[in-house]
């Protein structure tokens, strides 16, 4: 079963219409004010659809995205043809693989994207090649799915339906929790229906590896990043606490 395969993808945006792209750029835009001497330049990490890449090139950033799925990335150019004037490079690549030419002011890496990297070896390859795609002083913003709430709850099945052109869209989501692992396995099984008839069936199987806040700040340390602030998803004003199920991760690249 394939993870962020062509169906999926296609419907991705349609999933998440509620996600509030610019909202989410302009938190961005308030951390890069708060800890960074300017950004300029955006690697955007697990950039999928290009919700954030093509929403910062429209403020002018100059903007690389990279993702996984070439199916996520054929979206995302498609999306980035209605923006004559914004000109951003989206590559198919895993983040423990990436290697650009290029330096970047700030490595971004959103709405979970990094958990799909489930190994310890995997993180600690995807952050190396975040740190030598950062310029000095730059900046690494992600946001995490906390371990804590994790752990204490979590919806073994959801169903959402959503309305797409002439269609309707079932998404059933099935999850195994492996907390030995610290990792969910999602199964979404999704039908399309036109006129109350199934049109299209499809799968896409995700696991994710949740993280524990001192795991996150352990991991960046022993990278040679300083950890600067930790926070709820979209809250710049408190630090997270245990009760947050996703926390924004701020840190700074020590370059010698
Ligand atoms: C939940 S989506 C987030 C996409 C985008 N950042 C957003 O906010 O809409 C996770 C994305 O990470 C990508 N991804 C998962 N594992 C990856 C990896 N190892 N390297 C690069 N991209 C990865 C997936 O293909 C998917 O597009």
């Amino acid at each position: 079963m394939k993870t962020f395969g062509k169906d999926y993808a296609e419907y991705y945006d349609v999933f998440y219409h509620d996600k509030d792209y610019a909202a989410e750029c302009d938190f961005l835009e308030k951390i890069f004010q708060k800890y960074s001497g300017g950004v300029k330049t955006i690697l955007d990490l697990g950039c999928g659809t290009g919700g954030h890449a093509i929403e910062l090139g429209k403020r002018d950033y100059e903007v690389a995205g990279v993702d996984m799925s070439s199916a996520m990335i054929d979206t995302a150019r498609n999306k980035l043809k209605n923006y004559k004037d914004i000109d951003i490079k989206f590559h198919v690549s895993r983040m423990e693989d990436v290697a650009l030419p290029d330096k970047f002011d700030a490595v971004i890496c959103m709405f979970n994207a990094i958990n799909y990297v489930t190994s310890d070896d995997g993180l600690k390859k995807t952050l190396c090649n975040v740190h030598n795609h950062l310029s000095k002083d730059g900046l690494f913003i992600f946001d995490f799915r906390n371990g804590i709430t994790s752990l204490r709850s979590y919806s073994p099945v959801r169903i959402k339906w959503m309305n797409y052109k002439d269609r309707r869209i079932l998404r059933i989501s099935e999850t195994k929790l492996d907390a030995m692992e610290q990792l969910y396995h999602t199964t979404y099984s999704c039908l399309t229906f036109k006129d109350r008839q199934i049109i299209q069936e499809f799968y896409d199987k995700h696991v994710v590896r949740y993280m524990f806040p001192r795991e996150v700040r352990c991991f960046l340390q022993r990278c040679n990043f300083e950890v600067n602030f930790m926070c709820p998803f979209m809250d710049l004003d408190v630090p997270a606490n245990e009760n947050d199920w996703n926390i924004t991760a701020i840190s700074n690249v020590i370059k010698e």
